[in-house]
């Protein structure tokens, strides 16, 4: 399980995510998911729009999920593949957050920038978590770009989309980090 005590950079420096399908229980009670969104949603938010809304998905309405998946992976003529990547991670998951990217109707603020807001919310939601001592993991999936599934699944109107779902448990164990970039190769000194 991650070190929730060390410093904030300490902490950034060693943060990983974990695989959603490898996690166990326990995970976060309401109080203690409460306490995490409460941190993640000082997202940064130009215009103070709040672009984005989030769903929590206890373990039944997971499995839920992995039904819906599955009957719109049938309905698109997928096969077993389809069918079992379509419920993978509603099957396996214990706790997570969905979150919706919500674009308001602006004049001056692209929906491009309210959607980099639910992504950094995304990102808050598993820092937050991964800070609090969890293990956690941001996963999409094709039924999350699946617009009918969306609809059913998140209530998703008009512009809404699925920015990511946030899988939040126990990771006790340990694996090798993955390859990290190489500052020579993606930053430019101007
Ligand atoms: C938008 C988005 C969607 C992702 N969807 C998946 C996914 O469906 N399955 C998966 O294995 N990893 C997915 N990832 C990758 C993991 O969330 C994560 O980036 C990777 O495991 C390494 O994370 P870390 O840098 O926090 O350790 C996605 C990442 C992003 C940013």
């Amino acid at each position: 399980m991650p070190n929730a005590a060390l410093p904030a950079f300490d902490f950034l420096a060693q943060r990983r995510s974990h695989p959603a399908k490898l996690m166990t229980g326990p995970f976060p009670s309401r109080a203690e998911l409460e306490a995490i969104l409460t941190v993640a949603l000082r997202v940064p938010d130009h215009g103070k729009l709040e672009p984005w809304r989030l769903v929590v998905l206890d373990r039944a309405a997971l499995a839920r999920l992995a039904d819906l998946a599955e009957a719109r992976a049938v309905a698109l003529g997928g096969d077993a593949e389809k069918i079992g990547k379509g419920r993978g991670q509603f099957d396996k998951g214990l706790l997570a957050v969905a979150v919706i990217s919500s674009p308001k109707s602006h004049d001056k603020i692209p929906v491009t920038e309210q959607m980099l807001s639910a992504g950094a919310l995304c990102f808050a939601v598993l820092l937050a978590a991964e800070a609090a001592g969890w293990g956690a993991n941001w996963l999409s999936g094709w039924p999350s770009h699946d617009a009918a599934f969306a609809a059913q699944a998140f209530g998703c109107t008009g512009a809404e989309t699925v920015a990511g779902i946030v899988h939040i448990a126990t990771f006790a164990g340990d694996m090798p980090d993955r390859p990290r970039p190489d500052l020579a190769r993606v930053v430019t000194w101007a």
